[in-house]
């Protein structure tokens, strides 16, 4: 399909996915050997020669209400070639695709503080897009920058109180964290751990047991050279008490072993005491405090 005389915008398949692989996230590039299997779908802008100029990449995901929606993954425009509809012309392709293959809505996650945040904000309000909404604060810090921190101290543990790296829980410590669960759900859904463990960073992940028994976690996981505190979690009789933070401050202890001096704590904004705290004592001593933002359009 064409929009103009000088940008062809088309579907691609696995087969027309050369040239790109550039044109996404290294972690997303496998879903280009996914296209046209219904799992993946994604429009290639080219100029009249058929060098690509953009590209945007998404995959089938559920609405809320179950019924079939898309999620736009990435979108990207090279940078001589910005500022002229590109983007604009690769959304309106993409979004025409979903709604033939009967989906109900199209959304998109990213991450602001980027030179491109106000473009990508721009092009969603254009297109009919809901305003963005906050989902998670994305916190950095160095070493450096988190030393004065006034929670960056020694705290002793309790008597009944032990820190292990999270990859030595033994099977009956996980089975227990299971079992607990399934009796009575103290773990809200998207933080429980065993969901987030694959790959994770196996120095600075660690549990806190209390009485033996597993109550809270800190997984992490690196990403090139920063350590991204994936999924964090105290049990709700300890959050009070701030027990999570002698996970992070051992967890932090730790970073230098495993080669790291910069963290990086997502944090979602429906856990409110989470998000406070993130607002009220770590956005002081970050090197960076960012966003990711939701926006959603229906077909
Ligand atoms: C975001 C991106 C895809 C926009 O591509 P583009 O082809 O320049 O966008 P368009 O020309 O279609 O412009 C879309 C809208 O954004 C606005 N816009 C573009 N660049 C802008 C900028 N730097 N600052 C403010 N607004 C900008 C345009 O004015 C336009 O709005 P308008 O129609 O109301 O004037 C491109 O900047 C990019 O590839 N960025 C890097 C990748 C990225 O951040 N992707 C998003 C997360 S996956």
């Amino acid at each position: 399909m064409s929009l103009n005389s000088n940008v062809l915008y088309r579907p691609l398949d696995a087969d027309s996915r050369w040239g790109y692989g550039s044109f996404t996230f290294p972690a997303l590039r496998h879903l280009l050997r996914r296209l046209g299997d219904g799992g993946a779908m994604a429009v290639a802008a080219d100029d009249a020669a058929g060098s690509p100029l953009g590209l945007a990449l998404g995959v089938a995901a559920n609405g809320d209400g179950g019924q079939s929606a898309a999620e736009l993954m990435s979108i990207y425009v090279r940078p001589e070639s910005r500022r002229q509809g590109v983007a604009a012309g690769v959304l309106a392709a993409f979004t025409d695709i979903c709604r033939q293959q009967g989906r109900a809505e199209v959304r998109a996650t990213y991450m602001t503080g980027q030179p491109t945040t106000p473009a990508v904000e721009a092009l969603f309000a254009r297109a009919g897009w809901t305003p963005p909404e906050t989902r998670m604060l994305v916190v950095q810090a160095t070493l450096e920058s988190i030393r004065a921190a006034p929670w960056m101290r020694d705290y002793p543990l309790a008597e009944n109180m032990r820190i292990v790296r999270w990859l030595d829980l033994t099977e009956v410590e996980r089975a227990g964290i299971v079992d607990s669960q399934s009796v009575q759900a103290w773990i809200p859904e998207d933080l429980y751990p065993f969901n987030h463990e694959a790959g994770c960073e196996p120095t600075t992940s660690l549990a806190l047991k209390v009485d033996g028994k597993v109550v809270g976690w800190t997984i992490n996981h690196r990403v090139g050279h920063v350590l991204r505190y994936t999924c964090s979690f105290m049990h709700r009789r300890l959050q009070r008490l701030g027990r999570i933070l002698l996970l992070y401050n051992e967890s932090v202890a730790r970073m230098p072993q495993a080669g790291l001096d910069t963290g990086m704590w997502t944090v979602p904004i429906w856990h409110p005491n989470m998000a406070a705290f993130a607002r009220r004592w770590m956005a002081p001593y970050a090197t960076r405090f960012d966003e990711t933002r939701g926006s959603r359009r229906s077909l």
